[in-house]
Parts: structure tokens; C-alpha cells; sequence
């Protein structure tokens, strides 16, 4: 098992990766200082497969757990679902020194959270993500929240959880397209921050896909450990955070114009920084060689790297004016300026345009 900190003063916490974390739960809750009732938020396909061993290990470390089963999906992610979570939390009178806990993926993860940064102003929870892109992006940072009819995540709240509980073993029941989304991430990391992460999964993807654990646990330490530290230096993204953004402008729009229908959020990822990078060459940031290595990654993943020929560019265009990205009519991107660094520049739309080759 490996132990990282995420270093925010009082608000610090440690995040668990390992093997066998999950029949350990009770202890680490323990150890985070939690006692009492325990509302655990998930879904019916999680619950299935891990409620009862997390039962288990609450139960014997002396908590009492009160589960809490929402709708599975994106769609779910909604303020109809949080006031069904707090009707719960009132019946069951869980208190200020209570707990949630999020047990699946991101959406389990934003739901819980926003819950528990809102119920009686504010009550901890712990993380215990089990889809790859929960395990490296969504459960670190404290970004929570819900969407609105208008856009995604437009509510939501800062809340770092007390700790964050990973086990590799729990990747096994995940769809495999499932898992190669979230590898999109983790490729991120590589090319913002850490080469040596792009070199690791450029030699050894295979084996990753595979499900060898003790890769898993170095692949995902290392992401956690990353974005940890742009946490750290911006939490609440007013400048650097935005770096985690990268290959998501295009990829947002994407999701977008595709009714959020084609792709999972990691493979409009995968298309957006092969275009990202394409753009920073073009723009004199990158050089060629590392959009081929990266270019060749994305795709040795099993993700898509080229935005389809149905997709009109001037619709992507369209749709990143909208987002929260776009300032003066320029839209802000993190360009790759070679793997491992990374450089912020505003676009104008025919400058977009020129280098997507539309
Ligand atoms: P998800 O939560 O919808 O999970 C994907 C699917 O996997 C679901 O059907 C789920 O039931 C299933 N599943 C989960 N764990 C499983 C397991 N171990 N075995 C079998 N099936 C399992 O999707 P996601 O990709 O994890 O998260 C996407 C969400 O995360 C989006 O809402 C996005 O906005 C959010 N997000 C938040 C942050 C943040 O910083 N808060 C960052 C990135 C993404
Ligand atoms: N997923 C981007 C962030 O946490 O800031």
C-alpha cells in the first residue's frame, strides 16, 4: 500500500492505494477520526458488488452504516437526487459529527460530496472511488457538485473529503471502456507533469489494461500524487488548476455537440489533447516528435485521438465560446509545450480553425 498527503493545512488528508483497502475501511475511518453513523452513497451496480464488504468492515470496527442507493448515470447527477439524499440523512438523524462516505465512480463522488459540503453546513465524508478516472481525478481535489438543465457541474461547492480509500482490486468488475477512459487521465498527467509517467505507459500499457495490480498501484499513486500538488499550489482553481484541463476544452465541446451520447468523458479527452498538442504545434509551442508520441499513446490505449468527419469544427468553435473557458472572444488553452510542460495561450476562433485544419 502506498500513503500520500494532500498538504491544505488543517484541511490536509491522506489518500490509501493499495490492494485490499476496502475490508479495511472501518480501520481508516478510525483513523480519520470518524465515529458513529455512516451514510454511504452509491448505486445499485456498486452495491452489489462491495456494499456487503464494506458492511463487514464498518460493522466490525463499530459504526453504523445507513445506505443510501441513487440512480445510476450522469443524468442522475442532479438536484432531484440530492433532495432525496437529504430526506434520508433527516430521517436517519445523522448529525454534525456523522459521515457520508461515496462508494463508485465520479458521479457517486460529486453527488456525495456536495452532500456532505451541505448538510448541516458541512459534515466530513470519505472517498472510496471505484472506477479508474474516480481513482485519479475526481475523489482528490474536493471538487464537488451537480448539474443544471443549462450546463454541467454549474452547482456545486469546494469540500475536501477526510481521506480517500483506494483498492485497485475493485477495477476488475469495471467495463473495460470504462477503464480505458480513465487511462485518459492518467495520460494527462503524464504529458502536463511527469515524463517519466508518459515513458512507464508507453512501454507498459498492456499490462495496465491488463489489470496488473502492482502497476495499478504506481500509475494511480503517481496521478494522485500530481494532482495533489496542483491542489495544493491553487485549490480552488483561480489560476494553475486549470492545467488538469488540458485536452478538455476540445474535449467538453466535444461531449457537447455529441449530446454527451458518443463518447465517455476520457475518450473526448483522448481527442482533445491529440488536437490540443496538434494546436501547439502549430502554434510554435510543441514539436512534432512528442504529438507522435503522444498521438501513438492515445491510440495504444484503445482511445480515439481524430474528431470524426460529421463533427462540424465550426460547432466545436461554437460550443467552447460557451464555456466557462472562453474570455474576449479569444478561448484559453493549456498548450503542450513537449511532455511534461505545459504553457497557458488564448485562441482565437480562425486561429483554432487553421490549425485543426478545418
Ligand atoms: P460513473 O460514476 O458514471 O461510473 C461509470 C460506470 O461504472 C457507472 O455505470 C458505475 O455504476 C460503474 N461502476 C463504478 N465502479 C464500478 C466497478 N468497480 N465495477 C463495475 N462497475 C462500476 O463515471 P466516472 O467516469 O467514474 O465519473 C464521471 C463523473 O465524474 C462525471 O460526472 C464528471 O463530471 C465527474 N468528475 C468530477 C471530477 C472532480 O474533480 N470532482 C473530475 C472528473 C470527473
Ligand atoms: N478535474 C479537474 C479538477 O479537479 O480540477
Amino acid at each position: 500500500m502506498q500513503t500520500l498527503t494532500v498538504n491544505l493545512g488543517d484541511r490536509s488528508y491522506p489518500i490509501h492505494v493499495g490492494e485490499g483497502i476496502l475490508p479495511r475501511a472501518g480501520e481508516f475511518l478510525s483513523q480519520a477520526g470518524l465515529r458513529g453513523k455512516v451514510a454511504i452513497v452509491t448505486n445499485p451496480t456498486v452495491a452489489q458488488l462491495y456494499l456487503d464488504a464494506v458492511h463487514e468492515a464498518l460493522t466490525d470496527a463499530g459504526f453504523e452504516m445507513i445506505p443510501i442507493l441513487i440512480p445510476e448515470g450522469e443524468e442522475h447527477k442532479n438536484l432531484k437526487t440530492l433532495a432525496s439524499i437529504y430526506d434520508r440523512l433527516i430521517t436517519e438523524r445523522l448529525e454534525r459529527n456523522s459521515c457520508v462516505m461515496a462508494l463508485g465512480g465520479g458521479v457517486v463522488g460529486d453527488v456525495a460530496g456536495f452532500i456532505a459540503a451541505t448538510y448541516l453546513r458541512g459534515i466530513p465524508y470519505i472517498q472510496v472511488p471505484t472506477t479508474l478516472l474516480a481513482q485519479v481525478d475526481s475523489s482528490v481535489g474536493g471538487k464537488t457538485g451537480v448539474n443544471h438543465q443549462n450546463g454541467k457541474n454549474l452547482i456545486g461547492a469546494f469540500h475536501q473529503p477526510r481521506s480517500v480509500l483506494i483498492d485497485v482490486t475493485v477495477l476488475q468488475s469495471l467495463p473495460p471502456r470504462e477503464l480505458v477512459a480513465g487511462l485518459a487521465e492518467v495520460i494527462k498527467y503524464g504529458v502536463i507533469e511527469h515524463p517519466a509517467l508518459f515513458t512507464l505507459l508507453e512501454e507498459k500499457i498492456d499490462k495496465v489494461i491488463g489489470l496488473d495490480r502492482e502497476l495499478l498501484v504506481q500509475i494511480i499513486a503517481t496521478s494522485c500524487r500530481i494532482k495533489a500538488r496542483v491542489v495544493e499550489k491553487d485549490e480552488r482553481e483561480d489560476d494553475y488548476r486549470a492545467v488538469l484541463n488540458f485536452g478538455h476544452t476540445i474535449g467538453h465541446a466535444l461531449e457537447a455537440v455529441t449530446d454527451y451520447r458518443k463518447y465517455l468523458h476520457g475518450e473526448a479527452v483522448g481527442i482533445g489533447m491529440a488536437q490540443a498538442t496538434a494546436i501547439s504545434v502549430h502554434q510554435g509551442f510543441c514539436d512534432q516528435r512528442s504529438l507522435e508520441r503522444i498521438r501513438k499513446l492515445i491510440r495504444k490505449a484503445g482511445l480515439p485521438a481524430d474528431i470524426p468527419p460529421d463533427v462540424s469544427r465550426q460547432s466545436l468553435i461554437q460550443s467552447m465560446e460557451v464555456d466557462k473557458k472562453s474570455a474576449e472572444g479569444r478561448i484559453k488553452f493549456v498548450m503542450c509545450a513537449g511532455i511534461g510542460r505545459t504553457c497557458f495561450h488564448s485562441l482565437a476562433p480562425g486561429e483554432i480553425l487553421a490549425a485543426l485544419g478545418a
